[in-house]
């Protein structure tokens, strides 16, 4: 008798064991259309059961709706700040003007509506939002008021992709988390040990047999991740942070970094009934990263309570996929090609930046912060970069600390040029906006800095770990207009220069009296647009040709000497 209850015990013990609670995986709601509300709650979610942690959400009890934004429309955002704090809503990845961009300068007080508005320019790709509070990101962000977009337009939309939401295309959060033993959320230490997916702990996610498409972003703070499928089955990245790559890249590991994204493609054609685990292969990421053994590079370079958190320099499930039965027409095929990347020629660069990172303390504690850029740390009051409108410039990132910074930039997204003297892996060759930079590591990327100027608009760039970012390594550019657009027209006095015939039909001359040599001629249209730039012109006289333009106001910027001559033409077709 005792014997057998002994038995059924361990009976018992072992089959609990083996149904390990497994949590179904949230899908957050869906926004859509073209006004967007989202409120911004003080609230509280159980994500242990008899435990009631307090969070933020966005419309929810943690995180927010995924917003569908179609390229092309013009759309309202309706942010309300239901928090006692004061906050700041940023739209990371996404194309807009400084004033709806939602950085630290745009603030939305308790209780009060931030309401932006923009043409949505960016390509089908994952984007997301979140706090950009500054000293604050980090615990807003941690706390929940974040979600991810979806942008979509017709260049994806022809393509045989998954993109049934929720049934076999679905957005995947993935963050790591620290609880206090009351199931409270701690912010700002080294004790993220908890993993979950969209605020799901311990999740599994019932997956159809065919071909599905899984949107990952890394929303950690700080943890860097090294995805894979249990037992290296291979999968298919089809897009980096901003767009769609040329071609499926076929991988069996993807690092990803906090706010980096990455749509995948997995086949399950023939798995039904199989449980596989999405890993985090963090015992193959090399030092110097936060998540391998030792998040710095060198003796003694460690962060307090790191070697403590289990994850660290582990291999671990971030979830399961069970494999069930497919939908009807599914997608089983992965297409060959999916769009084409044309990065700006290096050539074609107007300016050069170098970017150097930096730890404020040198020895054994350098790897805990704070960091620098450029030995500069943020200050809202200062711009570190005038660009002007239409540059097209190369970035020269350069850590010279010891542990790798994922690097963002908002405004723009990039090509990546140069990692450590070489060009990127395929799965890197994309549109980014944040890049992992390694200890003693180089990269550049080229980029173009288009279609808004405001010299009062402050646009961000930053490390993308969020204590990083909050202890200042940040600086903001803002994004020059062009002068000739605020000088409607300047009489060019004494007949030292002749622009003729005005109006014009196709053809505009420029020339100098008494020999004088024009350097540079620059014609922008209306909108202050840059249509044509000539450099080491050196003559007294050119010929202009606005064949290509259409009718319209024209304004000319010609360089001779140290002076300056600006005149409004007429294109008259
Ligand atoms: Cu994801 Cu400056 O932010
Ligand atoms: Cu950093």
């Amino acid at each position: 008798m005792k014997k057998s209850l002994l038995i059924l015990g361990i009976l018992i013990f072992v089959s609990f064991n083996n149904l390990k609670a497994q949590n179904l995986l949230a899908i957050p709601d869906t926004l859509s259309g073209t006004t967007f509300n989202l409120n911004l709650l003080d609230t509280n979610n159980v994500f242990f059961t008899g435990f009631t942690t307090n969070t933020f959400g966005v419309n929810t009890n943690y995180l927010g709706p995924t917003l569908f934004l179609n390229q092309g429309d013009s759309i309202q955002l309706n942010v309300h700040n239901q928090l006692m704090d004061t906050t700041t809503i940023h739209w990371h990845g996404l194309h807009v003007s400084a004033k709806n961009d939602g950085g630290p300068h745009i603030v939305i007080p308790p209780d009060t509506i931030w309401r932006p508005s923009f043409k949505v320019r960016d390509h089908a790709a994952s984007y997301w939002y979140h706090p950009h509070m500054h000293h604050m990101t980090n615990l807003h962000a941690t706390l929940g008021a974040a979600g991810m977009i979806i942008v979509r337009d017709t260049i994806e939309a022809a393509l045989t992709l998954p993109r049934k939401y929720g049934v076999d295309d679905f957005p995947l959060v993935l963050q790591s988390k620290s609880f206090d033993a009351n199931k409270q959320i701690v912010v700002h230490d080294a004790a993220d040990s908890t993993m979950m997916v969209n605020g799901t702990i311990d999740a599994y996610l019932p997956t159809p047999a065919q071909v599905v498409r899984f949107r990952l972003l890394n929303a950690s703070s700080e943890r860097i991740l090294n995805i894979g499928l249990q037992g290296n089955l291979s999968f298919y990245q089809i897009a980096t942070d901003g767009g769609l790559l040329n071609a499926p890249v076929q991988l069996t590991r993807l690092m990803l970094s906090p706010g980096e994204r990455a749509e995948i493609l997995v086949d399950f054609s023939g798995m039904t009934g199989q449980n596989i685990n999405l890993m985090s292969f963090a015992s193959e990421l090399p030092n110097g990263i936060y998540g391998a053994l030792q998040p710095g590079m060198g003796a003694g370079q460690t962060i307090p309570g790191y070697t403590l958190n289990p994850l660290n320099g582990a291999d671990f499930p971030l979830m399961s996929f069970s494999v069930v039965t497919p939908t009807t027409n599914p997608v089983t095929t992965i297409p060959s090609t999916l769009t084409t990347n044309t990065p700006w020629p290096i050539a074609s660069a107007d300016d050069f930046r170098t970017l150097t990172f930096t730890p404020v303390n040198m020895g054994p504690t350098a790897i805990q912060g704070p960091f620098l850029i450029n030995n500069t740390t943020y200050n809202m009051g200062v711009v570190n970069y005038h660009i002007p409108l239409d540059n097209i410039e190369i970035w020269t990132l350069t850590n010279q600390s010891p542990i790798a910074h994922p690097f963002h930039i908002h405004d723009v997204q990039f090509y990546i040029t140069e990692i450590a003297g070489v060009a990127p892996p395929p799965h890197l060759a994309g549109r980014k906006d944040v890049v992992l930079v390694r200890p003693g590591q180089t990269v550049k990327f080229i980029t173009k800095f288009e279609s808004f100027c405001d010299s009062m608009g402050m646009y961000m760039y930053h490390c993308h770990m969020l204590t990083h970012e909050d202890d200042g390594m940040m600086g903001q550019f803002v994004v020059d207009c062009p002068t000739s657009v605020n000088i409607d027209e300047i009489n060019v006095g004494n007949n030292e220069l002749l622009i003729y015939p005005n109006p014009a039909a196709n053809q505009v001359s420029v020339k100098m009296q008494k020999e004088v040599v024009i350097s540079s001629i620059a014609v922008y249209d209306f909108s202050g647009k840059r249509i044509i730039f000539e450099n080491n012109i050196n003559h007294n006289e050119t010929v202009i040709n606005l064949q290509e333009q259409p009718s319209g106001i024209y304004f000319f910027e010609i360089n001779s000497n140290d002076k300056v001559f600006r005149k409004k033409i007429s294109l008259i077709k």
